[in-house]
């Protein structure tokens, strides 16, 4: 009987080894299921390691499989009060299926931990198996919709404010917004590095905040509206510094239950992607009718 890897805890110097793991075992997912992933390990690297440096600095558990010396596995998460979230997960091809998931995961996402327990999770049915062991179920489909991003002449009733770091009103309208969505909300260390990695907006009508966004060269989202029928205003003003920020692409990350949204893009000639993934929770939370998730989809 061969026995299993070591499991120890990841240092920042483990960043880019684990990184390689994820786009290894993503991109042959993705072969296997049909929907090839373009990008190569550097590539994604260049546009992910902004968020990698975070991830690995802010993680609440993160933890590696090792086999002579090689990392052949990881997991890591995150918590904000009291959302715990599943990041990454992810064994090389040639150690699946061994047992590896199950050391990991047990280290990386220990049950009783979070108010709310939550995993962006792909339909890789070892992730799925693992992900109902370990007491969460799928709540919704979240799905990727993208294209080049066009400009809209037009009027809003909302007026988009540049969000100042330094703003302490600003920030409090965010983190209400945050509360009353999604049920807890980014700390200022997750606000800061949001804001250095994307432009964010606070959104007013009659200097009422009413809804907040971010976009940038890596991704878009989060993306929040207390009322859903502000959504199509808030996305178009999105497209539209996504447009004067040069991108080639924009890619929204959409819980299903999003209709507003949906119909939105789709009117504006978006195309789901056929990668899906699954928002699976231990319980129902948050206002998914009026949420865009932060892209990449590695969390809320
Ligand atoms: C998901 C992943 C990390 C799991 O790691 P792993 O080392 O392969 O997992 P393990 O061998 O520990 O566990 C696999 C479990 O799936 C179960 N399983 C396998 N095929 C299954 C199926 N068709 N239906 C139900 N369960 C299944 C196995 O029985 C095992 O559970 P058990 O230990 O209770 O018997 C790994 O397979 C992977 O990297 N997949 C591709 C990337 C991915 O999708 N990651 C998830 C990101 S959200």
């Amino acid at each position: 009987m061969t026995s299993l890897p070591s499991i120890r805890r990841a240092t920042p110097n483990d960043a880019e080894a684990c990184h390689e793991v994820m786009w290894t075992a993503v991109t042959d997912l993705g072969t296997r299921r049909g929907t090839p992933l373009v990008g190569s390990v550097a590539e994604w690297w260049a546009s992910g390691e902004s968020l990698q440096r975070f991830l690995a600095d802010r993680a609440a558990e993160w933890w590696v499989a090792e086999e002579d010396s090689r990392i052949v596995g990881y997991g890591r998460s995150i918590e904000r009060a009291g959302l715990f979230e599943l990041t990454e997960f992810f064994v090389l091809p040639t150690s699946q299926s061994k047992g590896v998931g199950r050391a990991l995961l047990a280290k990386a996402f220990p049950s009783r931990r979070g108010l709310i327990r939550s995993i962006i999770a792909t339909t890789d049915e070892r992730a799925l198996g693992r992900y109902y062991a370990a007491g969460t179920i799928p709540r919704f489909p979240f799905l990727t919709l993208s294209r080049a991003p066009r400009s809209e002449e037009g009027r809003s009733s909302l007026t988009p404010h540049p969000i100042g770091i330094d703003n302490a009103s600003e920030l409090r309208a965010l983190r209400e917004i945050e509360l009353a969505t999604l049920e807890s909300a980014r700390g200022e260390a997750e606000i800061r590095w949001l804001l250095d990695d994307r432009e964010g907006f606070l959104y007013t009508r009659s200097d009422e905040p009413i809804g907040f966004a971010f976009v940038g060269n890596h991704g878009v989202g989060p993306i929040a509206a207390l009322d859903p029928a502000d959504l199509p205003d808030i996305l178009l003003h999105v497209e539209d510094r996504a447009t004067s920020l040069g991108l080639q692409q924009i890619e929204f990350q959409l819980p299903a239950p999003n209709e507003v949204a949906a119909r939105h893009l789709l009117s504006r000639g978006f195309r789901i992607d056929p990668w899906v993934n699954l928002l699976m929770s231990d319980r129902p939370f948050g206002r998914f009718d009026r949420v865009m998730g932060f892209g990449p989809p590695l969390f809320l």
